[in-house]
């Protein structure tokens, strides 16, 4: 239930939400830190910094191209969570901003179309000498070439590692300073900048919920809190708000 929430028209409210690992989890994607720190069998050190990259690209190339692979085949669906994203943002329009760390495209499978991917994408490429990126579908390796640069660069997966700037950071300060509302989904907290944006959503004065498996590192921050699967109480919470508002 939401819980000391002012009664805003529905239409005036700014919702900002964050998702993490754990809404795609249920969609068959493997969340980042549930096996002993390893994603699907790799040190993050080896497969999400530029050190990794630069020891073993190899290895990093083959290992978003399995993960690119996986999300492409026909099993992986968006979930009732994702759905659920679509609708609110169908009823807010510009005032609802998705927020994602996640690097899979089930929101905008969902029907999502305002996605900021704060850590970049599995379907897109980054010219490692100028930095333009382009839409991917297929495998990367050394031997895929920019079409940006003169003479023609390699390309690496547009992933944000360890050690790099996130994208939309100032866009993303922007929402949450004039969020009402501000929903972490599916994610432990622990990486920051996304880690920190519940403090910036309380200083902002926004009521703060927590949807997620269980308490993340940063809980005790957040106002309102519901633990379980995400395609059980991210769709209750989205009917839940918008039952409680004034459609007028
Ligand atoms: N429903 C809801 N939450 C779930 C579910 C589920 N079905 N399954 C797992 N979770 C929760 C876990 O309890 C955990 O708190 O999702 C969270 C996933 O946490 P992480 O694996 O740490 O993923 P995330 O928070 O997205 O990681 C942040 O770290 O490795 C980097 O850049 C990478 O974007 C990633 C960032």
């Amino acid at each position: 239930m939401l819980a000391n929430f002012p009664p805003y028209k529905l239409k005036q409210l700014k919702v900002v939400v964050l998702t993490g690992a754990g809404i795609s989890a249920e969609s068959g994607l493997k969340t980042f830190r549930d096996n002993n720190g390893l994603w699907e069998e790799h040190s993050i050190e080896d497969v999400a910094t530029p050190d990794g990259f630069e020891r073993n690209s190899e290895l990093v190339y083959r290992f978003y191209n399995q993960r690119r692979r996986q999300l492409l085949s026909p099993d992986v669906k968006p979930n009732k969570a994702h759905l659920a994203l679509a609708k609110l943002e169908r009823v807010l329009g510009n005032n609802f901003t998705l927020v994602t760390q996640n690097v899979d495209n089930l929101h905008q499978k969902s029907g999502n179309k305002n996605v900021l991917h704060m850590h970049g994408s599995l379907l897109s490429a980054r010219c490692l000498r100028s930095g333009h990126c382009s839409a991917i579908y297929s495998d990367l390796d050394h031997s895929n070439q920019c079409d940006c640069c003169q003479p023609t660069n390699s390309l690496r997966p547009d992933i944000v590692w360890f050690g790099e700037m996130p994208k939309f950071m100032p866009q993303i300060e922007e929402c949450l300073s004039q969020a009402d509302i501000f929903i972490s989904i599916g994610t432990s907290g622990t990486v920051y900048p996304a880690a920190g944006f519940v403090s910036l959503a309380n200083q902002s004065g926004a009521h703060t919920v927590e949807l997620n498996m269980e308490p993340s590192s940063g809980y005790n921050e957040f106002a309102e809190k519901h633990y379980g699967p995400a395609t059980e109480i991210v769709s209750k919470f989205v009917d839940t708000l918008l039952k409680g508002f004034n459609f007028d």
